[in-house]
């Protein structure tokens, strides 16, 4: 992209949106000596040798990171791997740290974009837009089977208290909800909101109409929405993941929407995305028959990992992502984007 070849980088996963942001950036970074190199593959054993000469490969939630790709990246000659996101359960830390290879990711980006997207998803299935959309276009105006509730007095738990729990538990707020709020390390801001309660995991499950998880993918939280949560919550809720898939036991919730326990569920992750999201497969299929069985539900509405998907949210991933580029090629990454 620029002039010399000194700091090569290989970015995978990259779509016409990252171009677009990141050369906005790029222009006001005034980062003369990196190259970029675009690929649209996701990172993987198969494409790994692409990052053959360069300094630091750029990747995405969907490339695998895990331990024998970490380790050909090594010894191609990568020293730095950049995320273009928050969450970091994809990649494999305890080799990178083995092998020196620093990771930096982008510690914050627009919070409003994942939480904005929950409240669209709540929306969209509470008041059944999905279904209204498409029976007007058939021309059938009918109004059955199209009734939603009053967001406004119900109980909404949110799971995770962080940058993005904390916007969408103001948003609900606005809307009149009472709101519940779970996390082992509850953020101050959130203490301070008076229409918040917070309360323990188990109160938020038994106790709201409305549950929102924002909380990381860790070993601790794997399947923190399992067969018996599910069966211990209110019945008819509505339970939103624009987090990590991992965290919901997926066959367990489709056995809960079968059962009629869970009344509608917005997922914009999926426990096995890797290799079907952010992909066009609509002329080879689907081979995962989890997901086809949960897209036959009309109560299930699913996305794509598309949560951070706004103009504001790529242009933050952009500005962060070079420099942690800049800051590495000049010695230290901030500590605030660092992981290893
Ligand atoms: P954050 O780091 O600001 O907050 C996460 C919060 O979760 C922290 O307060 C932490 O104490 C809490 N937590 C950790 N373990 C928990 C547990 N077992 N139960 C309840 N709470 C727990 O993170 P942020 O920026 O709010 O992001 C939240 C998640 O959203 C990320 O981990 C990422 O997986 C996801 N995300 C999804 C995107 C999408 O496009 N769908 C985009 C960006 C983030």
């Amino acid at each position: 992209m620029t002039a010399s070849t000194e700091f090569p980088v290989a970015v995978f996963s990259t779509r016409q949106y990252d171009r677009e942001s990141f050369g906005h950036a790029l222009r006001a970074a005034r980062f003369a000596d990196l190259q970029l190199t675009w690929f649209e593959t996701r990172l993987s054993p198969e494409t790994v040798s692409l990052a053959a000469g360069c300094a630091a490969v750029c990747v995405f939630v969907c490339d695998d990171l895990s331990a024998p790709v970490v380790q050909s990246l090594h010894a191609l000659g990568v020293r730095l791997l950049v995320l273009r996101s928050a969450g970091f359960n994809h990649v494999d830390l305890a080799a990178c740290r083995r092998l020196g290879i620093a990771v930096a990711r982008v510690p914050a980006y627009s919070p409003y974009a994942v939480a904005e997207h929950a409240v669209c998803l709540l929306l969209t299935l509470n008041r059944h837009v999905h279904r209204a959309w498409q029976r007007v276009r058939e021309l059938n105006f009918s109004l059955d089977g199209l009734t939603g509730f009053d967001v406004h007095g119900r109980t909404v738990g949110v799971i995770g208290t962080g940058r993005i729990g904390t916007v969408f538990a103001r948003i609900m707020t606005g809307f009149g909800a009472r709101v519940l709020a779970y996390d082992p390390q509850p953020a101050a801001e959130i203490q301070t909101m008076p229409a918040v309660q917070l309360t323990d995991l188990e109160q938020l499950i038994e106790q709201s109409d409305i549950i929102s998880l924002h909380c990381p993918l860790t070993e601790q939280s794997r399947h923190m929405i399992n067969a018996d949560r599910l069966s211990r919550m209110k019945p008819g809720v509505m339970l939103l993941n624009t987090s990590r898939g991992g965290l919901i036991d997926t066959k367990a919730l489709i056995q809960a929407l079968k059962s009629g326990r869970i009344g509608a569920a917005g997922l914009d992750v999926y426990e096995e995305e890797e290799g079907i999201f952010f992909s066009d497969l609509s002329e080879s299929g689907l081979q995962d028959d989890v997901l086809a069985r949960l897209l036959t539900f009309p109560n299930v509405l699913i996305t794509s990992h598309q949560a951070f998907l706004t103009r504001e949210a790529l242009q933050n991933i952009a500005e962060r992502t070079l420099q942690s580029l800049l800051e590495f090629r000049n010695g230290e990454i901030a500590a605030e984007a660092r992981l290893v």
